[in-house]
């Protein structure tokens, strides 16, 4: 089957997808795309991909829907190229954090985007951290949910996690900061973040478990404006912790995020390669770790028909 195997990627994250290439040992398909006068783009397979098994990879990165758009017109070029099958390879998956109707007269983003990438063509989806698992739910079609934890908790585990608590930002993240905790044999301490408006300003109010003189591992899904993680780490310096470290696993970075981690008493800052990362924004504390064989097992896996589950457990 693996002579099926056929590999292309959009413009969101070619370092990642020429690494998932280098994993898998296949060559990243050619694919041409223009960008005309009137901003429509054009998508051109090189290559024949009749009756192959097509994993196009393109997670969620600036500028975001244009991306989007791409991903859809390279499902739909390779839907109209007769492809035996076609999965979505979506790292981090766009408008994930629009997973409800919590405010009257607004889209479920997320939602939509699983139905637009279904009527595309895709026959699968693969993706990770899901900034809600449910959202696996929107489709129709099946969905593979990598996690990050295992690759992420090995990486603390080698740092040394003595005297170390696992901190959740907030309620919501309390489940997953919690099998992270599990998983390094080290207790918990859940904050309560609140977040009134849209003004990516969220306020500490409150938190349970024991965190003076201890070493502090922040976990999170995803990083923005930072906002969510300077403020925890306001709250936990304030708490008499000695140390602290977060690991956020989709690196968006926005606005001035960078240089805010950078000037802030965060010690070390580790991220994975779901996002593409501008040098720019790379910065000396930011410890960057691939998913690229992670992905290019589950895609080898899903190639071959086997089971992928082992990739999977934990957070
Ligand atoms: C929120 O629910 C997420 O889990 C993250 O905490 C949030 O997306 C981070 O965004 P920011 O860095 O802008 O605070």
């Amino acid at each position: 089957m693996t002579d099926t195997l056929k590999i292309l990627s959009g413009n969101a994250n070619i370092p990642l997808a020429k690494a998932i290439c280098q994993y898998a040992g296949v060559k990243l398909g050619e694919c041409e795309i223009v960008k005309f006068s009137n901003e429509n783009l054009k998508v051109k397979i090189c290559d024949s991909v009749r009756g192959q098994d097509v994993f196009i990879v393109q997670p969620s990165c600036p500028p975001v829907n244009e991306g989007i758009i791409e991903l859809l017109i390279m499902i739909d070029a390779a839907k109209h190229a007769s492809a035996g099958r076609i999965t979505a390879v979506v790292p981090y998956f766009p408008y994930v954090r629009s997973d409800k109707k919590d405010e009257p007269r607004i889209s479920i983003t997320a939602r939509l985007m699983a139905d637009l990438l279904q009527t595309a063509g895709a026959d699968r989806v693969m993706t990770m951290n899901l900034h809600s698992p449910q959202i696996a739910g929107f489709f129709r079609i099946p969905v593979d949910h990598l996690l990050a934890g295992r690759i992420l908790c090995e990486h603390f585990k080698k740092c040394g996690t003595e005297n170390t608590v696992v901190v959740a930002p907030d309620a919501g993240s309390a489940k997953r900061a919690g099998a992270y905790a599990v998983r390094l044999g080290l207790p918990l301490a859940i904050l309560d973040k609140r977040r009134h408006d849209d003004t990516e300003s969220p306020a500490i109010q409150n938190v349970i478990g024991d965190v003076k003189g201890k070493r502090a591992l922040i976990f999170d899904d995803e990083i923005a404006t930072g906002g969510s993680i300077l403020e925890v780490v306001k709250a936990l310096d304030n708490l008499g912790v000695t140390e602290i470290s977060a690991c956020c696993v989709h690196a968006v970075l926005s606005a001035n995020a960078p240089e805010r981690l950078r000037n802030s008493s965060l010690n070390q800052f580790v991220v994975t390669d779901s996002v593409f990362i501008p040098e720019e924004k790379k910065f000396d504390k930011m410890t960057v770790i691939s998913v690229a064989e992670m992905f290019a097992k589950a895609i080898m896996y899903t190639n071959r028909g086997t089971s992928i589950s082992g990739l999977y457990n934990g957070y």
